[in-house]
């Protein structure tokens, strides 16, 4: 058998050994609507290494949870790896178990929500069903660039629009840019990195007045600062709501997360939705984090005071220091480059966010436990 698969290879390749390599590669371009994208630059994601070591590192680029999950959520995952089996089988189709439980959750029916492989997988799934060609698609910056990808790959023809002051949600602006040619608006609530806010209120307004533009609210940050837009997802037909476990949860690397919408749209996404993309650890272990709300709320109070410890002290020794809802600060620090290595030397990762609109010489950085916050600020005084 094995002899029979290598002699059909080569005669697949015999059909080749007219061009040159380069010559075939020429002839498959990527789809048209992608033409002009570069290749998405990645970034990396720096301590993880040296933390999995077991050495000292403060892992402060990416805004995910600075603890491990819950415990009830890593009982589940090993037991079922441990137990009769069921990782040879394809898992639950639609995530329907975990979707009841994020009925629960969120108080919506469970037919108004669609489970996904991260957040990212629904903002992309969102943009590939109801995007086309020249589309108009307007985005408040600075904001998360990963949707800009989304939408572009569709050919849609972006309008960004920028306040004066990156770290106030204005509404008037964004409204004042919307017309009946708009197809998609992307908001982030709160915003990452300003942490910028539009009220339940504010998107029934924008719901109300262009039922013909589809609205994304991306609340990947929700859990922190409880505002969200979700209950509006059965009244109206043009909103979507989307959320994630990767942050709040402390489940980044399972990749996981969801959306909420009304009917008509989730019945829109079933055409090209894949109900087996969200793996079986996955679906259990979101489910099991969702079973542990005093370990969620906990966590919540600890950023939220450690926040304000971080604040001060920045504050305090005169760096401007800017706070959002979401489980992050943003800081603006001067000669950054220079600052940003001083900090990588002494394992603080933070992320840069100086060529953002608005935000010159800012960084980014997640806030973690309290004491996380404390142990970084001993480190942060030998640097500042
Ligand atoms: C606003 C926002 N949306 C979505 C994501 C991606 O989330 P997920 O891990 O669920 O794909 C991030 C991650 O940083 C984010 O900041």
């Amino acid at each position: 058998m094995g002899s029979r698969k290598t002699n059909l290879r080569l005669i697949e390749d015999s059909k080749y050994t007219k061009n040159t390599l380069s010559d075939v590669e020429s002839k498959i371009d990527v789809a048209y609507s992608i033409r002009r994208l570069k290749p998405y630059e990645v970034v990396e994601s720096r301590g993880s290494e040296q933390v999995l070591r077991g050495d000292k590192a403060f892992k402060l680029d990416w805004n995910e949870s600075t603890i491990s999950p819950s415990p009830k959520a890593l009982n589940a995952i090993q037991s079922f790896v441990s137990g009769n089996g069921g990782l040879n089988w394809y898992p639950s189709l639609g995530s329907r178990s975990l979707a009841d439980s994020l009925s629960e959750y969120t108080q919506l029916p469970a037919e108004n929500i669609l489970v996904t492989a991260g957040s990212d997988a629904a903002l992309q799934l969102i943009c590939d069903t109801y995007l086309d060609t020249n589309d108009e698609v307007v985005i408040p910056v600075p904001t998360y660039n990963h949707f800009l990808v989304f939408a572009q790959s569709r050919g849609v023809r972006l309008i960004s629009i920028q306040p004066n002051d990156p770290f106030y949600a204005d509404f008037d602006l964004l409204e004042s840019t919307l017309s009946n040619r708009t197809r998609l608006v992307y908001l982030v609530s709160p915003n990452n990195p300003t942490g910028t806010l539009f009220t339940e209120e504010q998107i029934e307004t924008l719901c109300t007045n262009y039922p013909s533009t589809l609205f994304v609210v991306d609340e990947a940050y929700f859990e922190f600062a409880q505002v969200t837009s979700i209950n509006l997802v059965t009244r109206f037909r043009n909103l979507l709501v989307t959320r994630t476990f990767s942050k709040a949860f402390g489940l980044a690397g399972l990749r996981i997360g969801y959306l909420a919408a009304h009917e008509s749209l989730i019945t829109g996404l079933s055409k090209i939705y894949n109900p087996k993309s969200v793996s079986t650890l996955s679906q259990i272990g979101a489910e099991a984090a969702l079973s542990d709300m005093p370990y969620l709320n906990a966590y919540l109070d600890e950023v939220s005071r450690s926040k304000t410890l971080l604040l001060g002290y920045f504050r305090g020794i005169g760096i401007d220091a800017f706070s959002t809802p979401a489980n992050f600060i943003v800081v603006r620090l001067p000669q950054i480059e220079d600052t940003l290595s001083k900090l990588s030397a002494q394992s603080i990762y933070i992320r840069n966010r100086s060529n953002y609109p608005g935000l010159a010489e800012c960084a980014r950085m997640s806030v973690g436990t309290v004491s996380q916050t404390e142990e970084l600020i001993e480190q942060l005084n030998r640097i500042f």
